[in-house]
């Protein structure tokens, strides 16, 4: 089928509430032990899809804050749910330092912010989310990585 060799599936975001809601299906479809890695500049929607992801796990989204001051925040859900951010990591020793690895390829669920930060270090099954401002309210948000088809009907 022509479906099996899209390599990765595009949506277009109107506004936070749908990023989220884009967030929420991609986290039903997470299983434990997956990966998520989060591109895209400040201000592009990465948090607040994180905090549709989070809901998915049955996280409060009021809990989800930026994480930019604390690096990795985890949350008590089962599966465990880890919210990493790497904006403010400037060399990979930081990444052993903070204990970035005890988050990843366990039996919990991360997500990565600023996942560009550890390219190359980072899990071959990462599921590769993109987000690109295209207008103030407008996001493009790509998916990609482990079975392609899941992500072609969110
Ligand atoms: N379609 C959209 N998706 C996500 N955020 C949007 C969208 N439109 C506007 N915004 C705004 O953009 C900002 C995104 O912030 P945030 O999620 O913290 O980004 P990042 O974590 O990538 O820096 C928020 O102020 C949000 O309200
Ligand atoms: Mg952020």
């Amino acid at each position: 089928m022509l479906e099996g060799r899209i390599q990765n599936k595009k949506y277009i975001s109107k506004g936070p509430d749908e990023t989220k809601d884009i967030g929420y299906r991609l986290g039903k479809k997470l299983r434990p032990g997956d990966a998520v890695g989060l591109y895209g500049e400040l201000g592009s929607g990465k948090t607040t899809m994180v905090k549709g992801i989070a809901r998915a796990l049955g996280i409060e989204e009021i809990d989800i804050m930026s994480a930019s001051f604390t690096i990795i925040t985890e949350y008590d859900s089962d599966p465990p749910f880890s919210h990493i951010d790497l904006y403010r990591i400037e060399k990979d020793s930081e990444l052993d330092e903070v204990g970035f690895w005890e988050h990843i390829g366990g039996s919990g669920i991360s997500v990565i912010e600023w996942a560009e930060k550890a390219e190359n270090m980072l899990p071959e099954n990462l599921i590769r989310v993109g987000l690109t401002s295209v207008g103030e309210e407008i996001r493009e948000i790509t998916i990609e990585g482990r079975d392609e088809k899941d992500w072609n009907s969110l």
